[in-house]
């Protein structure tokens, strides 16, 4: 059985539910968009922010959210920060005071009650490593000695990779920074050790001693060094080992975390990463025997993790919380983020094999497509979410639209409740479509009650996304 449990939604209001000192090891690697223009950090935005291209988690470094046209977030988090206290309370007085309401406030804003819940969480021996880019790493370290306090300051460790770069002002940007700070000095760490690189150490002069006892150098050697604050061994993206590769756009190396668990945790404690995408330390915490909680608040990263768990380490996946367990829980989702009720439903249908898209706005009438395989050709399936009451034929006809423009052989609209007007009844007959032996509703509708009831959408087999989608990763570089 997983040796610990999946969270789906906000990490500030799970991590508000949970006890003091709980936690032996925080490891976040937050959203950061780096390939985003820098400039964006600064950018005043009393203007409304135009609409924008939108990841999941996009809104966390926008003052002004680009789609709501609304501050509201950004100044919850900041009121949130503000409720703290004390010290923290003060440096964010101060950075609204330098900086104003810009990208930069709003992505430290949106930090500050989180860390403050993750110092809370820690016992005091625990640690946190905070994963981030050269952009924002000056300014979340003084976040951080704000909240850690400056003397808990152990490290600023720096990740490099190499990777091709068309940068030609300035020197291709290509590392991360991971900052790590101890909750108190009973902080437990156990120091990596390194390999010697031979022709290096082989003097002896290393240990301080020319003439000193070969076969003691000889072993110390053989122990190898101790690792330094600078890692250059683990490749990122294209080249992370290919098997450990699942698509998702800012999956760090597993090499990297089991690193940093084996330094920080012993087998038994809990990890926590509050931000925890497709599960890298999940996945590594699961093999190293560690306890740990994951939070993400998209569902697809949670339906990544599934996926990892089942095809990587061949066991079922943790138990999710915060999942639509019934209907009333879907409303309740669509009524809280529609986007995220559009990506969970469409993991509803077609066993996950059709690909959400992540695009909130500008998507073209196209919630999720998929393909399937007729003999030796390939067609497309194109699915939109309708999580509001009340369809009427236009959203039918809206879909039928799509599928002609796009070429798409089958359409499902799916929405809420069951019932359905007669009029998108008549829409949506459509006929069939042959597939093999099987004939399939060329445009059908299925709703959240069918699901909660057990009814299942009429659909050829599907070509599972992820076997499609292993893709080259990028590197996480900033060019
Ligand atoms: C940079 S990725 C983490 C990648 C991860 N280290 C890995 O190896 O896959 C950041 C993740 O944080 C999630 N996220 C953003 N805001 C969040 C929030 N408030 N609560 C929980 N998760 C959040 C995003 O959905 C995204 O999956």
């Amino acid at each position: 059985m997983a040796r610990g449990k999946l969270y789906y939604g906000d990490n500030l209001d799970w991590m508000k539910q949970w006890p003091d000192e709980s936690v032996d090891l925080v490891y976040l690697d937050p959203p950061f968009n780096s390939k985003a223009s820098y400039n964006i950090l600064w950018e005043k935005e009393a203007r409304n922010g135009a609409p924008a291209q939108v990841l999941a988690f996009e809104d966390t470094w926008h003052w002004v959210n680009p789609r709501t046209r609304s501050s509201q977030a950004a100044e919850r988090n900041f009121d949130a920060a503000l409720a703290v206290g004390g010290q923290l309370a003060r440096y964010m007085q101060a950075m609204m005071q330098l900086h104003g309401p810009c990208g930069l406030l709003a992505y430290l804003a949106h930090l500050a009650p989180r860390l403050a819940e993750m110092h809370r969480l820690l016992k005091p021996t625990g640690s946190i490593y905070l994963h981030c880019d050269p952009s924002a790493g000056y300014y979340i370290r003084t976040l951080l000695d704000a909240i850690f306090g400056p003397k808990n300051f152990r490290n600023e460790i720096v990740w490099c990779y190499a990777g091709p770069s068309f940068v030609k002002r300035w020197f291709p940007r290509k590392h991360d920074t991971i900052l790590f700070y101890a909750k108190s000095d009973e902080a437990f760490f156990d120091l990596p050790l390194a390999e010697h690189k031979s022709g290096l150490h082989n003097k002896g002069t290393v240990f301080g001693k020319r003439d000193g006892d070969e076969a003691a150098v000889r072993k110390r050697e053989a122990e190898g060094k101790s690792l330094e604050d600078w890692w250059t061994d683990i490749g990122a993206g294209g080249h992370m080992p290919r098997k450990e590769r699942l698509g998702y756009p800012t999956q760090k190396p597993e090499a990297l975390l089991r690193r940093i668990l084996q330094a920080s945790s012993r087998e038994g404690d809990m990890v926590l990463d509050p931000y925890c995408g497709c599960g890298t330390t999940i996945h590594v915490a699961e093999q190293l025997g560690r306890n740990y909680m994951g939070v993400d608040i998209t569902h697809y990263a949670i339906e990544i993790i599934e996926f990892r768990f089942r095809s990587k380490l061949l066991m079922p996946p943790p138990p999710v919380e915060g999942r639509p367990a019934d209907l009333g829980g879907a409303r309740e989702l669509f009524a809280r983020s529609p986007f995220q009720f559009e990506a969970w439903a469409i993991g509803r249908c077609g066993a996950g094999r059709i690909q959400p898209n992540e695009r909130k706005v500008g998507d073209r009438g196209i919630d999720g497509r998929a393909y399937f395989a007729d003999g030796s050709e390939r067609h497309l399936l194109v699915a939109q979410v309708k999580g509001g009451r009340n369809i009427g034929p236009g959203a039918v006809r809206d879909l039928k639209g799509v599928m002609q423009r796009e070429n798409a052989k089958l359409g499902i609209l799916i929405g809420m409740e069951r019932s359905i007007t007669k009029g998108v009844a008549r829409e949506l007959s459509a006929g069939s479509v042959q597939v093999g032996r099987e004939s399939y509703p060329k445009l059908q509708y299925w709703s959240m009650e069918d699901y909660f009831e057990g009814g299942r959408p009429r659909l050829p087999a599907l070509i599972g996304r992820h076997e499609r989608d292993q893709v080259t990763m990028e590197h996480g570089g900033a060019d």
